[in-house]
């Protein structure tokens, strides 16, 4: 399975949200590599401040022909996880073509689902000719105890994208996590960020193994 996690806009919670899936796939016994194809190497910079061994290693590949280069570098794999640049188009299309599902980050602000119509853009392009591509929204730092707005759910509508039904909230267990080269299914493995982790990685199990609608 090749999950490609991109939103051309920065800050969105693509590293945070990739680095999580791969460590809960990790927990649950799969095989995972993660590859950095942000220029900027943030995952991999994860990777090099941790003391110990992570369950999976991080590949920098920042390439516009990483869809050509995955199939030989994953070998084995069960689970690749693409953590996509910021900006760089040339990129993201390469990540959409070596994935059967996109996850797109977003904060539940009406102008984060706006700035999103680039990436969904890409995805809409690349689907024309990849039926069986996916792609769906993902809820990050959405406000604990808040509702989405009805701004929000008007802005996501306005696309036609599914939306994962698990939300990950703003926690700073997150931050403090990533700063020591960890995920919050290390530092806080009972806590409710790392619940709300798996709860993702297992919508979007969900989601990438269901088939494609077909338009009617
Ligand atoms: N759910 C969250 N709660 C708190 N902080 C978060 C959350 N998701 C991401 N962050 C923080 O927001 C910043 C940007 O996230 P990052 O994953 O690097 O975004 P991107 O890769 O899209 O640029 C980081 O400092 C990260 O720790
Ligand atoms: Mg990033």
């Amino acid at each position: 399975m090749r999950i490609a996690v991109l939103n051309q806009k920065g800050g969105v919670g693509k590293t945070t949200t990739t680095l999580h899936l791969a460590a809960a796939y990790a927990e649950s016994g799969e095989r995972v590599m993660v590859i950095d194809a942000d220029p900027q190497g943030s995952a991999l910079d994860w990777a090099a401040s941790r003391e110990a061994e992570a369950a999976f290693p991080v590949i920098g590949l920042p390439k516009e022909t990483l869809h050509k280069e995955i199939p030989r570098i994953a070998g084995d794999k069960d689970v690749v996880l693409i953590d996509g640049p910021p900006r760089v188009t040339g990129v993201a299309r390469s990540a959409i073509m070596a994935a059967k599902a996109v996850i797109i980050p977003v904060q539940p602000s009406p102008y984060d689902v706006w700035s999103a119509s680039e990436i969904v853009d890409l995805c809409r392009e690349a689907a024309v000719f990849k039926e069986s591509l996916k792609y769906a929204f993902a809820i990050n730092r959405k406000i604990v105890g808040t509702a989405i707005g009805r701004d929000v759910e008007d802005a996501l509508a306005d696309y036609d994208v599914p939306v994962l039904p698990a939300h990950v909230c703003q926690r700073v267990a997150f931050a403090e996590s990533a700063g020591a080269g960890q995920t919050v299914l290390e530092t806080e493995p009972n806590g409710t960020a790392a619940r709300e982790v798996r709860g993702l990685a297992q919508a979007v199990r969900e989601f990438t193994t269901q088939p494609v609608e077909k338009p009617a």
